[in-house]
């Protein structure tokens, strides 16, 4: 760190486990931009303030993570598209005094898919499985592909129908199919199967039938592990292809340092530093 280094942040909590400092501090490296990014233990009660605190101290941006994501929303005084559509924020901006809010995870998670896994998600058929945030916020940037149809399942149907609808109004569904379902009327292959949910936090696996899947299908488990996920796992007993939440963690934080630096870090290196097998 150089005295004229920029102030950036995480903040979480806990936030002890972040890989998001390790992360950033590569970009900087990389790219030769002069930033200091450190975790932000935020008190459960004292988010707001604790952004306050570090603007007043020059912090020029932050990401934010569980479980703030909420509460950066209702604190942006302007928000991106995506971050509105999403309804959580995880990238602030503090600009000319404002508090700007973005959401680049579901960027993330596309570009993951697209440009590290080389796997189009135009044309395609794309299964969402979960309607909680993370499946929110992955919305607009897949739709946003084109996919030939959108299939959101989920355990609480009422939750998938919301996410339809609000797809439906998007700008971006164009000839897009797009339909809520119970994990008992899933049926035919998927191109693409998204888990957004939170089951694996209960070493669970959503039922859904084999059936969904086949050789060239992608199946995509939004969180990682040292090991393989309980999804993922599945998902090969059925034949698929897997990829998880490492790469859309990496992109993510690429997408927030672009915001904020207006330069694109390779990701490539990152993914070789966390998997030095698979990179
Ligand atoms: P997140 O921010 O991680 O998306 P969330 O908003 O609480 O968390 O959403 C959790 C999602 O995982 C929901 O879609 C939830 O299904 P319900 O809407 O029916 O609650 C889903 N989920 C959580 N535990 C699950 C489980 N054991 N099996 C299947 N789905 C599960």
């Amino acid at each position: 760190m150089t005295q004229t280094a920029d102030l950036y942040c995480v903040f979480g909590n806990p936030i002890h486990h972040s890989k998001s400092p390790v992360i950033h501090a590569m970009f900087a490296k990389q790219t030769g931009q002069a930033m200091d990014y450190q975790t932000n233990l935020a008190p459960l009660d004292g988010f707001a303030a604790s952004v306050q605190q570090f603007i007043e101290i020059g912090g020029k941006g932050a990401n934010v993570t569980v479980p703030f994501k909420l509460e950066a929303f209702a604190l942006a005084q302007k928000l991106s598209a995506r971050a509105a559509m999403a309804g959580a924020v995880n990238t602030l901006i503090f600009s000319a005094g404002e508090i700007i809010g973005d959401n680049t995870d579901g960027i993330g998670l596309v570009r993951d898919i697209t440009h590290n896994a080389s796997k189009p998600i135009h044309g395609r058929r794309v299964l969402l499985l979960g309607a909680g945030g993370a499946a929110r916020g992955a919305l607009l940037p897949l739709l946003e592909e084109r996919p030939a149809s959108l299939t959101i399942a989920n355990r609480t149907l009422s939750k998938a129908v919301e996410l339809v609808e609000m797809a439906k109004k998007s700008a971006m569904r164009s000839d897009c199919e797009i339909e809520a379902k119970t994990w008992e009327q899933l049926d035919g292959s998927f191109d693409l199967i998204v888990n957004a949910t939170s089951a694996s936090l209960q070493s669970e696996v959503p039922p859904i039938p084999s059936s969904i899947f086949s050789a060239s299908s992608l199946a995509y488990d939004m969180m990682y592990a040292d090991t393989q996920t309980r999804f993922n796992l599945y998902a090969q007993q059925c034949g698929a292809q897997t990829r998880d939440g490492l790469g859309m963690l990496i992109e993510q934080a690429a997408e927030a340092f672009f915001i904020w630096r207006g330069v694109r870090p390779e990701t490539a290196p990152i993914f070789a530093h966390f998997r030095p097998v698979e990179g």
